[in-house]
C-alpha cells in the first residue's frame, strides 16, 4: 500500500469532518481494526515499510486529535452565542406544602416559652409506671392506672398518658431553678370521636424556683394563651384536683369567637377549658429528693389538638390525624 497516499486521503477526510460523528467515521475508516493501515501493519515484513506505515499512523492520530479540539471549541462558541437563556422567564411552579396545624401550634408554644427563658424538652413516649404514675403521686386506686384507660406493654411499662413524667425527669436531672416545657405525643385508650383520639399531643410546663406563687402561674399561662389566641384573651382559674399539684386548678381562656359573650364553641359560657395546672405538690418534691420547704413551683399541661382546634375553628379533631390534603391545605 502507498503509505503517503493513504496519509493524504486520511488527512483530507479529517479536515472535512464537520461533526463529531463524521470525525469518528474517519477514525474508524483510517485507523480502525479493519482499516487498510492496520491490515498492512499486520503484514509488514521489512523495517522501512513498517516505519513509513507507523509515521502515517502517527500523523493521522495527531490530525484527529487536533480536529477534535477544533470541533469542540467551535461547538462551545456556537453554544455561547446561540443558546441564549432568558433568565427573566417564569419558571415551573412547584407545589408548596405548609406546616401541619399541630406543628404550627407546637412552634408557637415553643417560641412563647423560649421567650420566657424556658428550656424545651422532648421525652420518651414509652414510660414506666413509676414515672407515669408513682412519682407523680397518683393514688394506687387512680382510674388512669387501669388497663381500660391506659396502653400497657407489661406490668411496668405504658405508653405515657400525659407529658407530666417530664416534670420528674427534669427534676431528677439537675438542681432547680428549672424552667422547662416538654411537648409531645401521649396515648389513652379512648374511642375515636369528634373530640377524642387515642393519640394526641400535650405541652407540659414546670417552673421550680424560690418564691413562686399562683400569680406567676397565671401570668405565664396568660402570656402563652395570648401568643396562641391573640392579645385580647383573658385567663381564669377554676379549682380542680390533680395528684401532683396542690392546689390544683383548671385554667380557662376567654372565648375568642364570641369575645366572652357566649356562643356555640364555648357552650355559652364565654370560656374555654385549657387543661390542668397547679402548684407542685410537696410529695413530688419528696419523690425526687428535694426539700418542699425550700422550693416552690408550678406546673401545667394542655392539649395541642385543642389549641389547634380553637385557633382554626376545626369542628372535628379527626381532621388533624387523617392527612387529607383537602382539609390540611386550608391551614
Ligand atoms: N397531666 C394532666 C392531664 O393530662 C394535665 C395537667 C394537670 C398537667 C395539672 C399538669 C398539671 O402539669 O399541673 O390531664
Amino acid at each position: 500500500m502507498d503509505a503517503e497516499a493513504y496519509r493524504q486521503d486520511a488527512l483530507t477526510a479529517v479536515e472535512h469532518a464537520d461533526t463529531a460523528t463524521e470525525l469518528d467515521e474517519a477514525r474508524v475508516r483510517y485507523l480502525g481494526r479493519k482499516s487498510e493501515l492496520k491490515q498492512a501493519l499486520r503484514e509488514v515484513r521489512d523495517r522501512e515499510t513498517g516505519m513509513a506505515l507507523n509515521a502515517a499512523r502517527e500523523a493521522i492520530e495527531e490530525a484527529l486529535t487536533a480536529r477534535q479540539a477544533e470541533l469542540e471549541r467551535a461547538e462551545l462558541d456556537r453554544a455561547l452565542t446561540e443558546d441564549v437563556v432568558d433568565v427573566t422567564l417564569p419558571g415551573d411552579e412547584l407545589p408548596l406544602g405548609s406546616l401541619h396545624p399541630i406543628t404550627q401550634v407546637r412552634r408557637i408554644v415553643e417560641d412563647a416559652f423560649l421567650g420566657l427563658g424556658y428550656e424545651v424538652r422532648d421525652d420518651r413516649e414509652v414510660e414506666t409506671v413509676e414515672y407515669n404514675f408513682d412519682k407523680l403521686a397518683f393514688a394506687p386506686t387512680h382510674p388512669s392506672r387501669s388497663h381500660r384507660d391506659t396502653f400497657f406493654f407489661d406490668d411496668t411499662h405504658v405508653l405515657r398518658t400525659e407529658t407530666s413524667p417530664s416534670q420528674i425527669h427534669s427534676l431528677e436531672e439537675r438542681e432547680p431553678p428549672i424552667y422547662m416545657v416538654s411537648l409531645g405525643r401521649v396515648y389513652r385508650r379512648d374511642a375515636i370521636t369528634a373530640t377524642r383520639y387515642p393519640i394526641f399531643h400535650q405541652f407540659e410546663g414546670l417552673a421550680v424556683d424560690k418564691g413562686l406563687t399562683l400569680a406567676d402561674l397565671k401570668g405565664t399561662l396568660l402570656h402563652v394563651m395570648r401568643a396562641l389566641y391573640g392579645p385580647e384573651r383573658r385567663v381564669r382559674f377554676r379549682t380542680h384536683f390533680f395528684p401532683f399539684t396542690e392546689p390544683s386548678i383548671e385554667p380557662d381562656v376567654s372565648c375568642g369567637i364570641c369575645g366572652g359573650a357566649g356562643c356555640r364553641t364555648c357552650k355559652w359560657s364565654g370560656w374555654i377549658e385549657m387543661g390542668g395546672a397547679g402548684m407542685v405538690d410537696p410529695r413530688v418534691y419528696e419523690n425526687v429528693g428535694l426539700d418542699p420547704e425550700e422550693w416552690t413551683g408550678f406546673a401545667f399541661g394542655c392539649g395541642l389538638e385543642r389549641a389547634a382546634q380553637l385557633r382554626h375553628d376545626i369542628p372535628d379533631i379527626r381532621v388533624l390525624w387523617e392527612g387529607d390534603l383537602r382539609a390540611l391545605r386550608q391551614f
